[in-house]
């Protein structure tokens, strides 16, 4: 299981925790709310789960392989140089690999963005492009 994945079931998991603060239906729904009856045992009163977008982090686990460091390389040797483009450039390139728009190589490219949400795209943009 990737770590996304793993941090969207815990987040699914709190809300379902703190959806039904009304007593009631926390006690009909108790056994479904109960994360430790789905196998989870985490200790949520004492932790904050707070989603934090770190383009570095999406472009060092995921990109540099290919791009290089700060976006200097061609990957695979198509692609063109793209540190210190433009935010949005590089938004519309990657929102067309999700749509299968782009050059011969698109489909590579869609497999490395096709399960980033939008704001993970415009933090992975903002990163590469602060390469200058
Ligand atoms: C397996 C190697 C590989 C990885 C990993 C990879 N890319 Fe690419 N990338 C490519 C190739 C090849 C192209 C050229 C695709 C084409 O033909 O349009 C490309 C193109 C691009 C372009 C458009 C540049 C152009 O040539 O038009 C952007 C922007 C981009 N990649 C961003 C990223 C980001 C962000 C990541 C990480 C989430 C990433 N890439 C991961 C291989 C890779």
């Amino acid at each position: 299981m990737t770590v996304s994945k793993y941090l969207g079931l815990l987040l699914i998991s709190l809300a379902l925790l703190f959806s039904g603060c009304n007593k009631k239906a926390d006690e009909d729904a108790s056994i479904n709310q109960d994360p430790r009856a789905k196998g989870f045992d985490y200790n949520f009163t004492k932790t904050n789960v707070v989603r934090v977008v770190s383009g570095d982090a999406i472009y060092n686990r995921r990109c540099i392989n290919c791009h290089g460091p700060q976006g200097t390389r061609s990957a695979l040797n198509r692609s063109k140089i793209i540190g210190g483009w433009d935010t949005q450039k590089i938004i519309v390139a990657l929102r067309g690999y999700k749509h299968d728009q782009g050059g011969q190589f698109k489909g590579t490219m869609k497999n490395m963005i096709i399960d980033l949400d939008d704001e993970e795209i415009q933090a992975v943009a903002k990163t590469i492009s602060s390469f200058k």
